[in-house]
């Protein structure tokens, strides 16, 4: 029935029914919350004091955007692996990884189309990047991103192939035991300069006991018991401590990743924030499910 035909009286009966309806839908808090936007939720918050002060390098993107869950779309990742500077200084993530063909793109990684980010490195070892679906943090895309060659500051340049790289590899391949050859031959690495790179300080100059300052990630690494209760085991508690070796797989032993994977985009210096918003940014994208539309 068009509006122009209503007799006074119906219009009277149907804008009653309207006030009714909106007095009833406005009637209950819960309603209200879901019918928030999520402009009117955040300014809610920030009445409510839940806004967390600055700090962290990525705080905009952890407030704004992970708390309040919002989608992240493949446009925008796609424009982060295009572009110079995005995850730190750097050429773009594409100059170097661009095809499946491994004799122009390193690793055989595509990261210039979803499938190809899906895909993962098609060089042997072939393997996928992530899970969609699940936390990155430890997966190889994001963990190039935040984890630094050891010993801190070393750059791309500096072979992870040399004798005592193969030393440690082996000593956790055969199952990282606390023999007499890894007394005599293995545990002297970590407390010797120059043992891993020219110029670098010992292992240990950093990670020498239990205790943060000075021993960063509280990881103990001048003892076969301090290298096998692994990282913050004080912040944590001893059971939940980071594993940082396992026993017969180095490729999944943080020890064996941080002394043999180089921080991406190579040449990035290890004081750049490993949080980047832009880094916080993908993860989610991840955990949302790494969608192609
Ligand atoms: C200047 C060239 C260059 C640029 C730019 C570059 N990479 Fe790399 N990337 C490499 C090389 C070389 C390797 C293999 C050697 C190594 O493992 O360090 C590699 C390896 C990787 C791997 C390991 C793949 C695997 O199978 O484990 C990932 C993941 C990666 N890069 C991601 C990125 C991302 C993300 C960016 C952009 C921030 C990026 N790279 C920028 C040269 C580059
Ligand atoms: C100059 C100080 C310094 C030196 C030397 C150093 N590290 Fe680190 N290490 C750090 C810092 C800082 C971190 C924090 C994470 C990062 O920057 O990637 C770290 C993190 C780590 C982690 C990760 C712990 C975790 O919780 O996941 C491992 C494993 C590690 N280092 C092993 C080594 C090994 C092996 C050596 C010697 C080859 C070494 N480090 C030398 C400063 C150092």
């Amino acid at each position: 029935m068009p509006l122009l035909a209503l007799t006074q009286h119906q219009f009277t009966q149907l804008f009653k029914a309207g006030c009714i309806a909106a007095a009833l839908s406005l009637g209950g808090v819960q309603v209200a919350h879901a019918q928030r936007t999520i402009a009117e939720q955040f300014i809610q918050d920030m009445k409510d004091g839940k806004i967390s002060e600055a700090g962290a390098d990525d705080h905009v993107v952890q407030e704004l955007i992970i708390k309040r869950s919002i989608p992240i779309t493949y446009d925008y990742i796609d424009m982060l692996m295009n572009t110079p500077n995005a995850f730190g200084p750097g050429v773009a993530c594409t100059v170097c990884h661009n095809s499946n063909d491994p004799s122009k793109s390193y690793r055989g990684l595509d990261l210039s189309t979803c499938k190809g980010i899906i895909k993962g490195s098609t060089e042997k070892p072939k393997r996928a990047l992530f899970t969609p679906g699940t936390d990155p943090k430890r997966d190889p895309l994001i963990r190039r991103l935040r984890n630094n060659r050891m010993p801190l500051g070393l750059g791309f340049e500096a072979s992870t192939f040399t004798p005592n790289h193969m030393l440690v590899k082996q000593w956790i391949a055969d199952g990282a035991k606390n023999d007499e050859h890894f007394n005599k031959d293995v545990l002297p690495l970590f407390s010797q300069a120059n043992a891993f790179g020219h110029n670098t300080p010992a292992c240990t100059a950093c990670h020498m006991s239990n205790q943060e300052p000075p021993s960063f990630h509280e990881l103990n690494l001048s003892s076969h018991a301090g290298i096998m209760l692994g990282a913050d085991s004080v912040a944590k508690g001893v059971d939940k401590a980071t594993k940082v070796i396992i026993p017969g797989n180095p490729d999944d032993s943080f020890v064996w990743q941080h002394l043999a994977e180089n921080r991406m985009p190579p040449g990035i210096a290890p004081s750049e924030a490993r949080d980047h918003p832009n880094t916080t940014i993908l993860s989610a994208w991840i955990k949302q499910g790494a969608k192609c539309d």
